[in-house]
């Protein structure tokens, strides 16, 4: 048996990998791809709803949504620590996202007008995050599959807090209510996005299930995140943006149109409406705090030198 022979047979058969064990290189280069781009995607996401840390309606929100961010960042820290198991540095990946060669969640690149999109956020970003994360605790590779337990054991409370400001807004006056069916109309299709290209266009997938590092594939998570966010709609009372949406009794699924997937390629591609802005926040935030970096090296190695 090859070495290549024997990491196919242990990984089918459930086995864990750890960084000191032999892997294929292009399994190595496909978590490092992955586990990168989740740790951006967390740390990017903390900007949207950062947006609305001082205007928050009561200090009881403004406290809650201020856990979640920074919640947000340890989930950035985990995924970053597993991402080096890999060989790979921090900076070297913040590096590669602020030049352009590593992607994030495209569902970041919205802007978050009023409170009621905070609410969507939670309820339909963190509810499409939990979706496709907790399969992701099975993953073969140990570090990773270790930070996702981690990670999906404060989602759960990301995804209520955001329901429950929907469902203060929905049980307020009209203007409320068309607030919340307005966030609705905007993060719907996106979080919809979030599972990524359907399976036929997905380059990445296959190989990945094979690996175990994907469990159920882009289109099956989708489904699943429909079937369990429709119903939540309704309770709202508000009315989901898709005039396809009919619930098949003899699948026992809802049936839903197809995503733009020219817009999602457009915002892949840079194009969307925060693209550049948040882009050029995590920049600044880099540069900026170079200083302290710098700092805590600085001490670190001093505390490392033997007292002369
Ligand atoms: N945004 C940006 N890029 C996306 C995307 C999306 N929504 N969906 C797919 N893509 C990219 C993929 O990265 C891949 O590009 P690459 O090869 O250059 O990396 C390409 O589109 C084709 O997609 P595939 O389906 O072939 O790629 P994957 O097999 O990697 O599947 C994925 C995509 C489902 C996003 C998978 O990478 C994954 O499960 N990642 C881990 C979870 C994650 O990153 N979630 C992002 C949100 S994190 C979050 O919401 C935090 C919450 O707390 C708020």
């Amino acid at each position: 048996m090859t070495d290549a022979e024997r990491f196919d047979a242990h990984v089918a058969a459930e086995g864990k990998v750890e960084p000191k064990d032999w892997m294929p290189d292009a399994y190595r280069k496909t978590l490092v791809r992955q586990i990168s781009q989740h740790a951006h995607s967390e740390i990017i996401g903390m900007q949207p709803e950062g947006n609305w840390l001082t205007r928050a309606p009561s200090l009881r929100r403004k406290a809650i949504l201020l856990a979640k961010v920074q919640d947000e960042a340890g989930h950035g820290l985990y995924l970053y620590a597993a991402a080096e198991t890999l060989g790979t540095s921090r900076d070297q990946m913040v590096d590669d996202l602020i030049a352009g060669k590593a992607k994030y969640s495209s569902i970041f690149n919205y802007p978050t007008p009023t409170w009621a999109d905070i609410g969507a956020i939670g309820w339909l970003v963190d509810g499409a995050a939990i979706m496709n994360q907790v399969p992701l605790c099975r993953c073969s590779y140990g570090p990773y599959a270790r930070a996702m337990k981690r990670i999906c054991k404060e989602e759960s409370f990301h995804q209520r807090q955001g329901y429950d400001i929907l469902v203060s807004l929905c049980r307020g006056s009209d203007r409320q209510k068309q607030m919340a069916q307005d966030a609705l109309d905007r993060w719907w299709w996106p979080s919809l996005m979030m599972f990524g290209p359907n399976d036929d266009a997905s380059p990445n997938s296959a190989q990945s299930m094979k690996w175990r590092i994907k469990r159920f594939s882009n289109d099956e998570l989708r489904q699943r995140f429909v079937d369990a966010t429709v119903p939540q709609a309704h309770f709202l009372g508000l009315r989901i943006p898709d005039d396809e949406l009919r619930y098949d009794d003899t699948a026992g699924h809802w049936r839903f149109g197809e995503p733009d997937w020219e817009e999602f390629h457009r915002v892949l591609a840079g194009d969307g409406p925060m693209n550049a802005h948040r882009i050029e926040h995590r920049r600044r935030a880099r540069d900026d705090g170079q200083w302290v970096l710098d700092a805590a090296s600085a001490h670190a190695a001093k505390r490392r030198r033997p007292a002369a």
